[in-house]
């Protein structure tokens, strides 16, 4: 069957290449599912696997297949398989345990381990391709009525596991209690995570560089926020204009922002990094004056990677909810289709070129 793959380690490797069709036999157990893709999302991680900057190969084979985001109708399952049937939708999880302890709960999103394997990232295949097979504990059923918001299920696991974290981390304060919240970034993961802001009740602001009226600002204000364009007014000034924030969430791939929303978090706040720098940007912040007012004002920074399933289940409810409450908002995002797994060159170059792209995707079958 067909995949798309990299050579990992050559620069815009991409290609197209065949590889055996998956059995659910090599599944243990019985629990094995067998997925027929349907279509698979792409994003920045894709792009920067292709540009040879992290990524490898399983052990043995010289190619990874690409994609994370995958969506897909099962079409085989396991003996032992419960609680997924035949003809089911689907999305599967990105990671699989390592060894730690935090693998052996469940939490493989939060290995200990400096080795990570991540389905399409790192040293697993990934969905870019005909068919996959998993375990159960790793496919989860995506509803009938969400079928049309399909690759959005594993960008938006990634945002309820940030905000999660953030929530988790700030029982520290006993009664915290959000009311303003900063968004840096309006791509997938800032947009959906303005959605699970949202749906808590939280006032939010996004911020994205572009003045509007555009997609993304429609989007933003589509969900009772409000969008604010970085070009006329710069974060710092936003800080002054409405107060510092309780919680920030940045997802904008740039680690200067990343450090310079530390001057805009109020006390006893928090602030959750989610991007992925591959490059090597440096940077220089005023550190003595973020020292003293972080210390000052007890507050708290979180990395945040990945996401287990608990996130995916959580994200679905998050689509759901919505979908009711912001209709026809969130298919907005689903911006930039691929016809067919042949079209994997215009997909690279949707995801290098094309800045009105929000959401590339590979329709890969249709059923
Ligand atoms: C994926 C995550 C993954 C991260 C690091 C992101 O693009 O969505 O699932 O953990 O990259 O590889
Ligand atoms: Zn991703």
């Amino acid at each position: 069957m067909k995949a798309i793959a990299v050579r990992p380690g050559t620069p815009n490797s991409v290609h197209e290449r065949d590889i055996p069709m998956p059995s659910i036999g090599t599944i243990p157990d019985g629990k094995g599912i067998l997925v027929k893709v349907l279509k698979v999302g792409v994003d920045a991680t894709d792009r920067e696997i292709n540009d040879a900057l992290y990524g490898n190969s399983p052990p043995g084979d010289d190619y990874l297949v690409l994609g994370h985001e995958s969506f897909g109708i099962v079409k085989e399952v396991g003996a032992n398989v419960r609680n997924i049937k035949v003809g089911d939708y689907v999305t599967a999880t990105v990671r699989r345990p390592g060894g730690s302890i935090y693998d052996k709960i469940g939490t493989y999103d939060m290995t200990s381990e400096e080795t990570y394997y991540e389905r399409g990232i790192n040293l697993l295949h990934g969905y870019l391709t005909e068919y996959f097979v998993d375990h159960e504990d790793y496919v989860v059923r995506v509803p009938k009525g969400l079928k049309n918001l399909h690759v959005l299920m594993e960008p938006m696991s990634c945002a309820a596991k940030a905000i999660q974290q953030a929530f988790e981390a700030q029982r520290r304060m006993k009664v915290w209690n959000p009311k303003r919240a900063f968004v840096l970034g309006a791509g997938q993961i800032g947009l959906l995570s303005t959605l699970n802001l949202r749906l808590r009740g939280i006032e939010v602001f996004t911020l994205a560089r572009a003045a509007g009226p555009h997609l993304k600002s429609s989007i933003v204000e589509g969900m009772e926020a409000t969008y604010v364009p970085t070009s006329q007014t710069p974060l710092s000034e936003l800080t002054k204009q409405v107060g510092k924030a309780d919680l920030i969430i940045d997802a904008t791939g740039s680690s200067s922002i990343a450090f310079s929303a530390m001057e805009s978090l109020g006390h006893n706040g928090v602030l959750v990094w989610t991007s992925i720098t591959g490059g090597k940007v440096t940077t220089s912040v005023p550190s003595d004056k973020i020292n003293i007012e972080w210390v000052l004002g007890n507050k708290l920074l979180v990395g945040s990677v990945n996401a287990n399933r608990e996130h995916f289940e959580s994200g679905i409810r998050d689509l759901a909810l919505g979908e009711v409450m912001f209709p026809n908002v969130l298919p907005k995002i689903l911006t930039s289709p691929v016809d067919g797994l042949g079209g994997y060159k215009e997909m690279m170059r949707l995801l290098v070129e094309d800045n009105s792209a929000l959401k590339v995707y590979v329709n890969v079958a249709n059923e």
